[in-house]
Formats: C-alpha cells, structure tokens, sequence
C-alpha cells in the first residue's frame, strides 16, 4: 500500500479527498424549531438498526436545524434524481425559516410536526431517543414513528465528486 500523491496532507484533506469519491445519499432533514420550521440538506444519513427502527443524523451545531432537531422530532426525505434544485435550496446558509419554505418550495406545514416536503423518493418520521455532541457536529439517533415511500420507482439523487448523479437502470 502506498500514499503516492498525498505529500504531506492533513488529516482533515485526506478525510475530503476520500469522502468526494464516496457517492452520498441526498436527504433534506426538517423540524419544527421554536422560531418556525427549519431544513438542511443533509448526506450523513445511515440507518442503525431495524429492530427497534433507529437511524443516524449528523448536523452542524451552528445550522438553525440544528437547533430545531432539538425539538425532538425531525422528518428524513430523501430526495428523487429530479431534485438537485431542492438540494442546493436546503444547503444555502442564512435563509430565514420563511425564506425556506417559500415557493418553489412545496411542503405542507402542519403545528406540532416536521415540515413534509413534497415530490421525495419517501420519507421517515423520526423522534430523537439520544444525541451526541462530537467537534462541532451532533449525532442525532432517531427512533421512527412513521413514514412513507411517495415516489418508490423514482431514482435517488446521488452526490459524488461534487455533484449530482443519476443512478443508471
Ligand atoms: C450534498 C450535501 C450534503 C450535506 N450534508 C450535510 C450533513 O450531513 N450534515 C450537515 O450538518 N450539513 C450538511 N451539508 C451542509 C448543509 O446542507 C448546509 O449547507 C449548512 O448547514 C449551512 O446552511 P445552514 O446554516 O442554513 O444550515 C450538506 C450539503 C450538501 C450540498
């Protein structure tokens, strides 16, 4: 084995030129925080367990989500190949909450439950059973409590070497 090409890399460039070859799952998390709903584009997504149903979240502490997900509930969407646009939407920085749920944003806001994003390949509803504070990120567990598939024979969205794929059928 050999590190030819690396140099003299820090750890935190390593980590980033191996993860842009990972392809990612595209998800958008939402919850409804004390100052309305909240969004962010979110690729750590991974499933824990099956039996009690438990999945993964990590988010970084300073994001507005972040602070919304500390509500106790979120709701995991994962996004069709067709919604690259809702991506990015979710993924821009220092929007208001009605900023991002404005139109062309379609999501049905409901009191008491996390913003449900239209036109998704599904989605999981989720409430948190623990978290755990790492650098500046939180892993969120969440145990789910509903969900749904809307679009089930529509191709995720894939995110590699910096942007989006299609997954060829
Ligand atoms: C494809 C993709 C995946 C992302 N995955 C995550 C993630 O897993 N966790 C996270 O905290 N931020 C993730 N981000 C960054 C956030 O979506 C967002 O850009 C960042 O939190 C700043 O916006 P905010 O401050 O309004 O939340 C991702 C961005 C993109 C484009």
């Amino acid at each position: 084995m050999s590190e030819t090409g690396q140099g003299a890399a820090a750890p935190a460039d390593r980590l980033r030129g191996l993860m842009r070859r990972a392809p990612q799952l595209v998800t958008v998390v939402t919850a409804l925080g004390a100052d309305g709903p909240r969004g962010i584009t979110v690729s750590s997504f991974t499933s824990v367990s099956l039996d009690p149903a438990l999945v993964l979240v990590s988010i970084g502490a300073a994001s507005p989500a972040h602070a919304a997900i500390r509500s106790g509930r979120f709701r995991v969407h994962l996004l069709a190949e067709d919604q690259a646009d809702l991506s990015n939407h979710f993924a821009r920085p220092g929007q208001t909450s009605a900023e991002q749920f404005a139109a062309p944003c379609r999501a049905a806001l409901r009191p008491g439950a996390p913003p449900l994003l239209a036109g998704c390949v599904g989605w999981l509803e989720c409430a948190v059973t623990a978290e755990y504070r790492e650098a500046d990120h939180t892993l969120f567990i969440g145990r789910v409590v509903a969900g749904d598939l809307e679009r089930p024979e529509a191709a995720p969205l894939i995110y590699h070497d910096r942007g989006y794929h299609r997954i060829e059928r």
